[in-house]
């Protein structure tokens, strides 16, 4: 019996669903500005390189005592350091090691096609020769040269677009600048003052001084209404027309959108716009972070940036000399020589056609789509479902190795060699002709024995009653910001996310949540349906919500469906009757086949 009314509920209720509005960040688009013509070299470029170099990378994440983790250019804030003394940082700020043409060669051979380095960034110090103020690096630092000059060409010889960051309204060494309340009483700061003295003549000498500029990349809005906003920007424009600026101008104003630190969207978003990832855990340089990001999650971000349809910006944070951190030298040189071979899959293409598959993502040009293989299937079969195209041929990018591939109703199938080329991502490219839809939203879901397994974030689910999702932010490290997209208010069992899965093989899988739950909505029952099976489950408590604490999360095994059948199921998540409090937040359903 209730087999049955399951298969109603399935067979009556499926399109029902998909009829729902979705939520909310399937619909947000990117720039602001579409007629922008800076766009056109940003939105093609979709490698950038961030540099955050100031005072504090002399200081690397220690003040007086104490040793700092996190976001090391907040160190002054962090440690209240007085502005009168932190200031004396610059006298012993003589960055011998710099070298302007290293620098533009390592990003040229990482494959970078922009740069863009802070010209002052929250602590105030201007790391380049400004007329506004002496508390910059030519007049208040042993250095007593311009680093900005020699970089800005540097960048432009080697035909990589240069831009500056400007934290516009955070300055802690100034009285009116944003930010410092432990030297300042904040009710006496007179902001609009701070942006006619400083900043906004400041912005004027980048735009004027250092030839044309890429883009400028503000940062932490603040102390300016929108039409305050908008006069700044128009008066800037005028200096030079296709310099791009970023969207954390404030009031929506920017040219491009710029993402959270550390957020990629979870699925395709139209327009221009960039995420940004630091390379370790912290922009500014921490002499004791070496957490950095191995050529593997580089590559694997950026396509994965690219796969939704945007610009990955890298950070990396020179030390007080002028020199790289040598993992950042490393592993930026071996993304570039990724890239070397694969790059035609990067550059100047837009989002893929595909949703994420258990193998990978893909990214596409006009009649091309490029397959990036992150994981081998055990039976070297690529499954391409939707893929109805007219497919010309595959190749193993970069070489002439074509491979066979077998075409069926709405699904194509591609044979993989023995071994793969690159491990961490080898990346095919299939020509085809004629019309291939865009299933890049498609809701459907691939699960498939010959992966370790299927993770299916809760973005794919169809939302009922009063479920919702939305985006979480956590951090780990100060300032080491994480985001994901959880679903949340599931209170009854109306409050059911639906997963439609396209299974692929026959046999039993393991279902785990993955979640975190706070004290009251742990020890609250709740079920996972699939095809009339029933895997009860017990919430289980894993810490309170708090966005400057790291949300805790378990993978929670609750027990095997089998699969009698490849094809479309349903799997659904839902509360039992009699529950009070909101179950958990349901980052993803993972689907392990049992060996
Ligand atoms: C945040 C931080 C800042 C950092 C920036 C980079 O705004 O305050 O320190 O430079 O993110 O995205």
């Amino acid at each position: 019996m209730k087999r049955l009314v399951l298969l109603l509920w399935t067979v009556c209720l499926y399109p029902a669903l998909f009829a729902q509005d979705m939520p909310d960040m399937w619909t947000k688009s990117g720039g602001h500005n579409a007629a922008h013509p800076g766009l056109k070299w940003f939105t093609s470029a979709k490698f950038g390189l961030f540099i955050h170099w100031g005072l504090y990378s002399k200081l690397g994440g220690r003040w007086k005592d104490s040793s700092y983790y996190g976001s090391g250019e907040w160190l002054m804030n962090r440690a209240k350091a007085p502005a009168a003394e932190y200031a004396e940082v610059a006298k012993t700020f003589n960055p011998q090691g710099f070298n302007a043409e290293e620098w533009a060669g390592i990003a040229r051979e990482a494959g970078v096609k922009y740069l863009v380095i802070t010209a002052k960034h929250h602590e105030g110090f201007s790391m380049y020769d400004s007329k506004v103020t002496d508390f910059d690096i030519v007049d208040a630092s042993p250095y007593g040269k311009d680093p900005m000059k020699a970089l800005a060409k540097a960048c432009r010889d080697k035909g990589i677009p240069f831009g500056f960051y400007y934290s516009q309204f955070l300055d802690w060494h100034e009285p009116n600048g944003g930010g410092n309340s432990w030297d300042f009483k904040t009710k006496e700061k007179d902001y609009q003052q701070y942006y006619r003295t400083k900043s906004i003549p400041q912005l004027k000498e980048l735009l004027t001084n250092y030839g044309q500029l890429g883009l400028v990349w503000f940062d932490m809005p603040g102390g300016l209404t929108p039409e305050q906003t908008k006069q700044m920007i128009d008066s800037l424009r005028l200096l030079q027309p296709n310099c791009l600026f970023s969207s954390r101008v404030g009031h929506g104003l920017g040219d491009y959108r710029d993402f959270g630190d550390s957020e990629v969207p979870p699925v395709p978003i139209a327009g221009a716009w960039e995420s940004i990832y630091t390379h370790n855990d912290s922009w500014g340089y921490i002499q004791h972070d070496l957490n950095f990001k191995s050529p593997k999650e580089i590559i694997h971000l950026l396509s994965n940036v690219a796969s939704k349809g945007g610009n990955l910006m890298l950070n990396v944070g020179p030390d007080g000399d002028g020199k790289w951190p040598q993992y950042s030298v490393d592993y930026l040189k071996a993304t570039g020589k990724w890239l070397q071979q694969y790059g035609e899959s990067i550059y100047g293409t837009t989002y893929g056609l595909l949703p994420a598959q258990p193998w990978g993502v893909t990214t596409s040009k006009p009649g091309k789509l490029f397959l990036h293989v992150w994981e081998m299937p055990a039976n070297r079969q690529l499954r391409l479902p939707g893929v109805d195209a007219h497919v010309k041929s595959v190749k193993i990018l970069g070489t002439h190795q074509t491979l066979q591939f077998q075409q069926q109703p709405g699904e194509t199938t591609v044979q993989l060699p023995v071994t793969l080329p690159d491990t961490r991502n080898t990346v095919l490219v299939m020509e085809y002709s004629g019309n291939q839809s865009d299933l890049s939203q498609l809701r459907t879901q691939t699960v498939s024995s010959q992966y370790p397994q299927a993770e299916i974030p809760t973005i794919w689910a169809v939302y009922n009653g009063a479920a919702k999702n939305k985006l979480f932010t956590w951090s780990h490290y100060f300032g080491d910001w994480k985001h994901d997209n959880l679903a949340y208010g599931m209170i009854t069992p109306e409050d059911a996310l639906v997963f439609p899965l396209d299974i692929q093989d026959v046999g039993d899988y393991k279902i785990i949540l993955d979640y975190a739950c706070e004290k009251s909505g742990a020890s609250q029952q709740g079920v996972v349906t699939l095809n009339g099976q029933r895997l009860p489950f017990l919430t289980l408590f894993t810490g309170e919500y708090d966005s400057h604490q790291p949300l805790l999360f378990i993978q929670h095994a609750i027990g095997n469906l089998h699969v009698d059948k490849p094809g479309k199921h349903n799997l659904a998540i839902k509360p039992v009757a009699g529950n009070k409090k909101e179950l958990f937040r349901l980052r993803k359903v993972i689907l392990q086949p049992v060996k």
